[in-house]
């Protein structure tokens, strides 16, 4: 019989605004103290290392989501009913529905669409030369998604934004960050409930579909406007993140760039590298539902859990020279879209959007220069609110 230890505990505040900005030394320490370590600041467990974090994703029945993956309760509780707030056998109904458009098959039908809309926003931020990287060439893809696939029309570009950021930022510990965002993240939630519905959303839309599919009896429709929020919360600054990391880390690295230039088959490889070393969604939580043992450490029934995606991304004992970019690493086993029962249902998506803007910007750019950078500071995401870039141009 296995001997459990008590987990290491730690004060480190993982939410103050410097941490935010800077989790990764933090992250070492905590890593080095454990697979599991206790935060009574917060009252939850962190789940540090990468082999911790899967072995936790993979088991829903004792890591539940299905009362919110966020630190606070009012979120919880507001986000009851979401594909991403579930357990089976609730989830797998609505992934079933909620997953079709996001297939390989239908992927592949929607591919030249992204592709040109690629084509058009590189061509716009190349003739001038400078531009943010956040506003002029990162939104663009999803946004035209969620308004033209998904499609909410008009008002998917107008308020999603700002609705999906005060998502995440709603995720957090109770604190005036979460308090503020919270009244936004529930107006998003009404508005899926009461405003993008059958009649004012595009009819061969993705969120269209939801509803015929509850038609056809194949889910409660009332799981329907939570499904809308499914599509469009955590599609927006995941995959705006992920792109502006990436030019980041390439205007860091102009050597990497230079790999990707001569061999673009590498292209698809060091987006899971940029992924992984700037993991967009740094953290989710979830309740155990019973007494439980972690590697070696014990969890008790009722506490909650920080599974630590961008921590785990980098933990040396799974990938050497962690903190480097390395565009030959191929990380495939990243975990910065999660993995188990609630991997990244719209991960091939974002991977084709992301892939689309660097394959029309390899063989045109140089090199990316720098500006000037701004970090979001979110309880949840990572990445830039602002990153002003010069692309050199010369045919590779
Ligand atoms: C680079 C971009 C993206 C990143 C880093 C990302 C990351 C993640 C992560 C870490 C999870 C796991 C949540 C958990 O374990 O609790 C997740 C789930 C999910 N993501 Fe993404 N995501 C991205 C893009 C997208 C896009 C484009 C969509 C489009 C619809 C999407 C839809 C979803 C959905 C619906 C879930 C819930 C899946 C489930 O609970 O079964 N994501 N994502």
């Amino acid at each position: 019989m296995s001997v459990q230890s008590t987990a290491p505990a730690s004060d480190i505040d993982l939410f103050s605004d410097a941490a935010l900005l800077e989790p990764y030394e933090l992250y070492r320490e905590l890593r080095d103290l454990g697979p599991v370590v206790y935060l009574p600041r917060l009252d939850v467990y962190a789940i540090t290392q990468y082999a911790a974090l899967r072995e936790a994703s993979t088991n829903w029945e004792v890591f539940s989501s299905a009362r919110g993956v966020g630190m606070n309760d009012v979120l919880n509780e507001a986000t009851e009913g979401l594909l991403i707030c579930s357990d089976p056998p609730d989830h797998r109904t609505m992934r079933k529905v909620l997953e079709r458009p996001l297939l390989p098959d239908r992927l592949n039908d929607i591919a030249p669409f992204l592709r040109e809309e690629a084509g058009k926003v590189v061509d716009q931020v190349l003739t001038r030369g400078q531009f943010d990287a956040v506003t002029e060439l990162a939104q663009h893809l999803p946004l035209t998604v969620v308004s033209k696939l998904v499609g909410l029309g008009d008002y998917g570009r107008v308020r999603m934004l700002e609705w999906a950021a005060a998502s995440f930022d709603a995720l957090g510990p109770m604190n005036e960050r979460t308090a503020a965002a919270l009244p936004k993240a529930q107006e998003m939630v009404g508005f899926a409930l009461n405003e993008a519905r059958p009649g004012t959303i595009d009819p061969d839309g993705w969120a269209a579909a939801l509803y015929t599919a509850a038609e056809n009896g194949e889910l409660p429709v009332d799981k329907c406007p939570h499904m809308v929020v499914d599509y469009t919360a955590p599609s927006l600054d995941t995959t705006i993140l992920g792109i502006a990391s990436a030019i980041w880390l390439f205007a860091q690295h102009p050597d990497q760039w230079q790999l990707v230039r001569e061999n673009p088959s590498l292209i698809r490889h060091a987006i899971n590298e940029a992924l992984r070393l700037e993991s967009p969604i740094q953290r989710f939580t979830r309740l155990v539902t019973r007494d439980h043992e972690l590697e070696g450490f014990a969890i008790p029934s009722g506490a909650r859990v920080m599974l630590l995606f961008g921590s785990a991304n980098r933990d040396e004992r799974k990938y050497s020279h962690p903190d480097s970019f390395d565009v030959n690493r191929k990380p495939s086993d990243h975990v910065a879209f999660g993995t188990g029962e609630h991997a990244c249902a719209g991960m091939n998506l974002a991977r084709l959007e992301i892939r689309s803007l660097l394959e029309v910007l390899v063989p045109r750019v140089e090199r990316f220069e720098l500006i000037a950078a701004e970090r979001t500071v979110s309880s949840v995401l990572r990445g830039f609110s602002k990153l002003d870039v010069r692309a050199v141009q010369g045919a590779s």
